[in-house]
């Protein structure tokens, strides 16, 4: 069945069908599909096109299609264009020859518009569901080992020590920002299409506001060229789950190298290793390198869009087809990801006695001395060679920060007392950091407990 062809003498050819048939993979909107023409006959019988009978008998129909349709076979042998004219195809089978008449005024650049829309609406939800499982899950990491001190890193040298539960809420940080850009492109993808005709509008008299109401969206689109043709809601969605799958992809980064038998901070469970086939004492984080590997196809679907719109004159184009495969890739690898990755923090364990050795052995807390220092009046230049005169020293001796004594410390320079003895404690060097955003015990806790406020309101979202 085709939903065109009275113009036509003869049909396309064979190849060119295969080559232009979408549902192998716009089955996949099928329930918006069946979802939004229910939605439509309600409007057509608004319009007085259909009978409340008619519209009831085409409803019930809709409703056996829906129920059928849980079934993975349901599209078996399928050979229709698209998932619209499947439908159309199947109610002529359900409903008979009322079924002409779901069609009128309506076009497949509406309908695939409003499908794609309502089935991205869907679908961003679920990420952020995913992706708060993830937030949750480093919350839990943090509070679950409060004491862990690690070595902060730049330029992937030992820097300055931080609380493992601070390192936790800098991803927590950027997962909280990607869950804003989800709900941004939510509200972007949340505009009705129905109502627009294939560009100029509907020549029906549509009380569209009931359409959007009807199907769960808020707004209605202000422009019929614009809104059957544009996909930046889209884009919005594949570069909310490019920017994820980065922040992800840095993680993996981390714990891979931590794992590592050079870091011997963490070991990851069995649940998300591998091993060798031939090395038999192997142990690889495999479930961290495809997060990270996964990145590449996601970014990879942003570009493809972006490259496929560009150019492309008002309105509709069949180009536009070629918009949901990147989407539908970029959904499956991002909820893979963000899925694998809950499980693997859920079942990492960190070994911190390891990681404040790290930290205290190599000078973090040089730092902390020169500020230190700069407390007691020492202009900072002065305090910083100072700082780093002692650094200078231990290494040529051979000798670790707390090797010194505090006489050995005041021969080099007379303002440090006691309170700098203990600075070089990593540990104490740190609760110095106390205004907010800093690595101070308490300021961490502060900032934990606001994390888990944030994550529970995210959670209350629809
Ligand atoms: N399968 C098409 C798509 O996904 C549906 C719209 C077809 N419209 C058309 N004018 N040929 O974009």
């Amino acid at each position: 069945m085709k939903l065109w062809g009275g113009r036509f003498e003869s049909g396309p050819a064979k190849l060119f069908e295969d080559f232009s048939e979408s549902l192998s993979f716009d089955r996949r909107l099928l329930e918006a599909d069946l979802v939004g023409s229910k939605a439509w006959a309600l409007a057509l019988e608004r319009v007085g096109i259909l009978s409340a009978e008619e519209r009831s008998r085409i409803h019930e129909a809709f409703d056996r299609m829906l129920e059928a349709s849980r079934d993975p076979s349901y599209l078996d042998g399928a050979t229709d264009e698209d998932i619209h004219t499947f439908v159309i195809r199947k109610l002529e089978e359900e409903a008979g020859a009322v079924a002409g008449k779901i069609h009128t005024g309506r076009s497949r650049n509406e309908q695939v518009a409003t499908d794609f829309r309502w089935w991205l609406k869907g679908e961003i939800r679920a990420s952020q569901q995913r992706l708060t499982g993830v937030m949750a899950a480093l919350l839990d990491f943090a509070q679950r080992e409060p004491n862990a001190v690690l070595p902060g890193y730049t330029h992937l040298r030992r820097a300055q020590a931080v609380l493992w539960s601070h390192y936790c809420l800098a991803y927590f940080e950027m997962f909280a920002r990607d869950w804003e850009r989800l709900e941004q492109a939510h509200d972007r993808a949340d505009v009705l299409p129905y109502g627009s005709g294939a560009l100029a509008g509907s020549g029906f008299p549509h009380d569209r506001e009931a359409i959007a109401r009807d199907l769960g969206f808020s707004k209605i689109s202000r422009n019929s060229l614009d809104v059957v043709s544009d996909r930046d809601f889209a884009l919005d969605f594949l570069f909310a789950a490019s920017t994820t799958m980065l922040h992800i992809s840095r993680l993996a980064e981390d714990w891979i190298l931590y794992s590592s038998e050079e870091f011997g901070f963490m070991e990851p469970g069995d649940e998300v290793t591998t091993g060798s086939s031939l090395m038999p004492q192997k142990r690889n984080p495999d479930a961290l390198e495809l997060i990270r590997g996964k990145t590449g196809p996601v970014i990879g679907s942003l570009h493809a869009l972006m490259v496929t719109i560009k150019g492309l004159p008002l309105a509709y184009n069949r180009d536009l087809q070629e918009d949901k495969p990147p989407v539908f890739n970029a959904a499956d690898h991002l909820a893979g990801a963000l899925e694998v990755l809950e499980l693997a923090i859920r079942t990492t364990q960190i070994r911190p006695a390891v990681m404040e050795k790290a930290a205290q052995d190599s000078w973090t807390q040089a730092t902390a001395l020169a500020e230190f220092l700069a407390r007691r009046g020492v202009p900072f230049h002065r305090a910083h060679q100072i700082a780093g005169g002692l650094v200078l020293a231990s290494v040529k001796e051979g000798k670790k920060p707390q090797d010194w004594t505090l006489e050995q410390l005041q021969a080099i320079a007379p303002e440090f007392d006691a309170e700098a003895a203990e600075l070089l404690q990593v540990r104490r060097a740190l609760e110095n950091h106390t205004p907010p955003g800093g690595t101070a015990p308490a300021t961490v806790q502060a900032a934990c407990q606001a994390a888990a406020d944030r994550l529970a309101a995210m959670r209350r979202e629809p």
